[in-house]
């Protein structure tokens, strides 16, 4: 039987302040998603000035983004509604069926703000609150089409291998079904978005390191300095041998003494070494898990370079060769982002998770 919701969700775990609005239906075969509203309001600029997030601030960010982003987010679903411009918010509001909200993991005072804003208007407007792993937003941020419908398959795609790699996270993740998973490998030490953003403060670079990363690399060649694979061969990551490698490129560790470096070369080196390593250990968890489906999401992924080495690696299935199926999120969705969220929150509902 075909089952409709439509759903806010709600993104604070770090520093971006995102809400989005998805209707969701239950298929035979499949979830059929339409991406109503999608805003996400970034305090890169805030934080900026620190070289990285500065959580009391984040907090405060996103108590002042939360209602003008809510306003934003509710604009689409009123539209063609005649509506009273005084009790416009709430005649809208009374039209979501439930809110889905990231619980965890993430920096406490900026999910709190997040969690307290579900909670109010699920109290206030008698909605069912769904909480949600942010790393599954990050996973099912893969199968969204921004700008048409999208659905999800039931079955047929398990198990799936993800690789989320974010500021927070390098972990692969095997999915059996919809929203059972395990971690079968993760980094030891540092994250590879958190490598990108201490390397980008070793050359110079502010923050986000990544994207600045990415932008020098392109003028680089890859193939200058010979960087270190963190735990070669075994099935977890390391990312702080690649760092610390790149630190002494850049200044003499007895003396402490700057070194000449190219940094364009530099960049396109780490970069390279980064790729280099989640390929290997991603081919590793295939042998082993010998999945049907392959995900690349997080914020890394949003690195061209990144994706497009990872289309070579595992392109479509061909009668000689046999791969996963290959699903990267939108560009748009790698970074911090409520769609994700709802997708995931939509699933925990119609499939009774
Ligand atoms: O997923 P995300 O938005 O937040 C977390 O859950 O952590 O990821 C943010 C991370 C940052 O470390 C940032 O430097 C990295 O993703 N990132 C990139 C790129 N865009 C963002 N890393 C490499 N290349 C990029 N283009
Ligand atoms: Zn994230």
């Amino acid at each position: 039987m075909d089952k409709n919701i439509t759903i806010l969700a709600i993104e604070t775990s770090c520093d971006e302040t995102a809400m989005a609005i998805l209707k969701a239906k239950k298929r035979a075969d499949s979830f059929e998603f339409e991406t109503l509203s999608n805003v996400v309001a970034s305090q890169i600029d805030i934080h900026k000035k620190w070289g990285g997030v500065y959580p009391e601030l984040a907090s405060r960010a996103h108590l002042e983004a939360m209602i003008p982003v809510l306003e934003e987010t509710l604009l689409p679903l009123g539209k063609n509604l005649k509506i009273s411009p005084v009790s416009k918010h709430s005649q809208i509001l009374n039209l979501i069926d439930c809110i889905a909200v990231t619980q965890e993991p993430g920096l406490i005072g900026s999910l709190l703000m997040g969690i307290e804003t579900a909670q109010i208007l699920g109290a206030i407007f008698k909605k069912t609150v769904i909480k949600v792993n942010h790393l599954e937003g990050h996973v099912y941020a893969s199968f969204v089409h921004l700008n048409r419908k999208f659905s999800i398959p039931k079955t047929n795609i398990f198990p799936i291998l993800a690789l989320v790699v974010s500021g927070g996270h390098t972990s692969l993740i095997l999915m059996q079904d919809h929203l059972e998973y395990q971690t079968v490998a993760q980094t030891i030490d540092d994250a590879a978005g958190e490598a990108f953003d201490k390397v980008a403060r070793i050359i110079g670079l502010p923050y986000p390191g990544g994207p600045e990363i990415e932008k020098l690399a392109k003028k680089g060649n890859k193939n200058t300095y010979n960087l270190p694979i963190g735990l070669d061969r075994k099935k977890d990551f390391s990312f702080s041998g690649l760092k610390t490698a790149v630190l002494y490129l850049t200044k003499n560790p007895s003396t402490g003494r700057k070194k000449k470096y190219n940094r364009d070369d530099l960049a396109a080196s780490f970069q390279k070494t980064v790729a280099d390593t989640l390929i290997q250990k991603t081919k590793i968890a295939i042998g082993k898990h010998n999945p049907k489906t392959l995900i690349l999401a997080g914020g890394v992924s949003a690195n061209s370079y990144i994706r497009n080495r990872f289309s070579r690696e595992f392109p479509h299935s061909t009668s000689k060769a046999k791969h996963p199926t290959l699903l990267i999120s939108p560009k748009l969705l790698s970074t911090d982002n409520a769609v994700g969220i709802a997708v995931a929150g939509a699933i925990k509902i119609l499939a009774n998770r």
